[in-house]
């Protein structure tokens, strides 16, 4: 969590910085800070609560900075409260050096006393200030900015990325990576350091994603950077996402426009991997070596947290249905500890968005020292599960900048399908005409779903009457139960409405005792194999006076008048793709409930995009 940023250039500091750290405020949003380096001078501004409470500090009538150096931070809190003395950038002794950093000082302790006991004095219950005082201490015993900072980052175990800045060097920022992401931005006279690429877009799409034990110089028209103390090359990329896809266009939130991106980001999903002509899937991301190993070995495990553990769930179904396999998947903040046999015929695909959340990052470490092979399914370039796995697909769906994920959820189930089919055609399970049928049916799906968001409109009519209640259950079964755990999580963590997922099975045993005219129970209803059981829960649900929210395919002909209090019909599709489908209301649903009770809907309370700690 965190999200910290550097700028060295031409324009005003303190403007470019603040613009960033709004695109990283997805990142944490508790206190926020600032350090520019004018007139030779360090000066920081610090502010708790969000970086509209920095900038109205920083923009104060009638101060001035002259700063075209800076460094600035967005804090999720980990180690001390969210507070304004516990706010980065922190700084040593003299306040000659400051530093914003993302992740954690695992020794900071033992540093903390060992600096104590050199006279250090701390003002803040970070684990981040133990680094300025760090470099202070190694700068006694030399002159050389460069040793001091190469002597301080040895002793700093954890993970980390940080932005420094140091009094008397006007034309220098330090950048450092261990374990946390860092993007080095490269615009026209201007250069960015950030947590993640949309910081910097406005200004520059070339790049250079630093990889752990990075250290970056840089000064005006130059930089240089070490990897484990050794002067190395990087190459630059360019970066193909547009400004406009980090900016909320018009719309009130990141959420509802990235709900509303769904058909072009699930399309740029699925476009380079599937031919149309002789229907066939194409993964240039993986290699003979996994080819072979997944003709051989049955032993896949799927790993992810929150509501990518939900598409995993999802793509369990099928790859159990179409591909013949049967992965197991677990909570990466389970399976990480538990005592699984790993081998070398061992898959582990790991889903993550932000390709940063520390427990599927823990899970891939231990699965690949015990020797299996790491397929990691994830949507943003460069981050840390990608560079540690074996094979990254990524799902190409653009910044996804709001907390609750809605694009990435559909773009990761997409890889599912198109990794099902794969794998069923490498094991020879399917018929080339399953694998056409499977194809074809992707063809008018963003059709499809572009259909089933015109239901905005009507769901976000029936909102406010919903929004008064204060607990939800839903239900689904299947492949759709997922749906149901996903839409319960939505509710949850924008509207601060208790909600549960339930497989429509198990209401009898246990959750229907919860049943009760306060209780709005949303019904994921598609027309397939299990329909019938499905209608069997409805009733007994209705029974028991819940309110139901039933979400059936559009032409399903059966009179659900008696059944439901509301009906929200979506366009019938194939089963294994009816998932894609019948999230969207859902989505929407919570969208227009939270927005009705006025919750910040981007930014909910105690959360953050990114988990980067345990
Ligand atoms: O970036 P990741 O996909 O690894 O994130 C996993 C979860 O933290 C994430 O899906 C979280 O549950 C979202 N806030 C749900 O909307």
């Amino acid at each position: 969590m965190c999200g910290i940023v550097g700028y060295l250039g031409n324009k005003p500091a303190e403007y470019v910085i603040i613009q960033s750290l709004k695109k990283l405020e997805y990142r944490g949003y508790d206190s926020a800070g600032i350090a520019l380096l004018s007139n030779g001078e360090i000066i920081v501004e610090k502010e708790q609560g969000k970086i509209v409470n920095l900038e109205n500090k920083v923009f104060e009538k009638g101060k001035k900075y002259y700063a075209t150096v800076g460094i600035g931070h967005t804090r999720w809190a980990t180690h001390g409260e969210p507070s304004k003395v516990n706010a980065h950038p922190h700084s040593d002794c003299n306040s000659n050096i400051a530093v914003v950093h993302n992740g954690i000082i695992e020794n900071y302790m033992e540093l903390k006393e060992y600096l104590e006991k050199r006279n250090h004095v701390f003002t803040s219950k970070t684990d981040t200030e133990v680094i300025p005082h760090l470099i202070e201490e190694k700068l006694k015993y030399t002159t050389d900015l460069k040793v001091a900072l190469f002597e301080a980052v040895k002793e700093l175990k954890g993970a980390f990325a940080l932005a420094i800045i140091v009094q008397g060097y006007n034309n220098l920022l330090i950048g450092v990576r261990k374990g946390s992401p860092l993007i080095f931005g490269i615009g026209e006279g201007e250069y960015f350091l950030a947590s993640d690429i949309p910081a910097f877009l406005e200004y520059t799409n070339k790049a250079i994603i630093l990889e752990d034990n990075d250290i970056i110089f840089i000064e005006r028209e130059k930089y240089k950077i070490y990897n484990n103390f050794e002067e190395i090359e990087r190459n630059i990329i360019e970066i193909n996402w547009s400004p406009s896809q980090a900016e909320k266009s018009g719309y009130k939130h990141f959420m509802i426009k990235e709900i509303m991106e769904q058909p072009e980001a699930i399309s740029k999903t699925f476009l380079d991997k599937v031919n149309f002509t002789n229907n066939e899937i194409i993964f240039y991301e993986i290699d003979n070596s996994l080819v072979n190993l997944i003709k051989e070995t049955n032993d896949i495990a799927i790993t992810a947290c929150g509501t990518s553990w939900h598409a995993s769930l999802i793509g369990r179904y099928l790859m159990e249905e179409i591909a013949g396999v049967v992965p197991e998947v677990d909570y990466a903040s389970e399976l990480r500890y538990r005592k699984r046999p790993i081998t070398d015929k061992t898959i582990l695909i790991a889903v993550s968005q932000s390709g940063e959340t520390a427990d599927t990052l823990e899970t891939i470490r231990k699965f690949k020292q015990n020797g299996a092979k790491i397929i990691s399914i994830c949507n943003v370039l460069g981050s840390s599960i990608p560079r540690e796995s074996d094979y990254t697909i990524y799902t190409h769906a653009g910044p996804e900048i709001s907390v609750a994920s809605t694009k990435a959820f559909t773009s990761q189930i997409i890889i599912f399908y198109l990794l099902a089919i794969y794998i069923g055609k490498l094991k020879g399970e399917l018929s080339s005409k399953e694998i056409n049928t499977f194809i074809n049916n992707l063809k008018d799906l963003t059709k499809k779903i572009k259909r089933t968001l015109l239901l905005d409109e009507y769901i976000k009519s029936i909102a406010p009457d919903f929004s008064k209640f204060h607990n939800f259950l839903y239900l689904g079964r299947g492949i759709n139960f997922p749906v149901a755990l996903e839409g319960a999580l939505k509710l949850k963590e924008i509207s601060y409405i208790h909600a549960e997922g339930y497989p429509g099975g198990e209401m009898k045993h246990g959750p229907l005792a919860l049943i009760d005219e306060n209780m709005p129970v949303v019904v994921v209803l598609p027309q397939n194999s299990l329909y019938e059981k499905m209608i069997g829960n409805l009733h007994e649900v209705k029974s028991r006076k819940g309110i139901t929210i039933v979400l059936t395919d559009e032409n399903n002909g059966d009179n659900l008048e008696n059944l439901a209090d509301v009906i929200i019909r979506v366009p019938t599709i194939d089963k294994y793709l009816q998932p894609l489908l019948y999230i969207i209301p859902l989505q929407l649903l919570s969208y227009y409930i939270a927005d009705y009770k006025g919750c910040d809907i981007d930014q909910p309370r105690n959360l953050a995009k990114s988990v980067t700690v345990e």
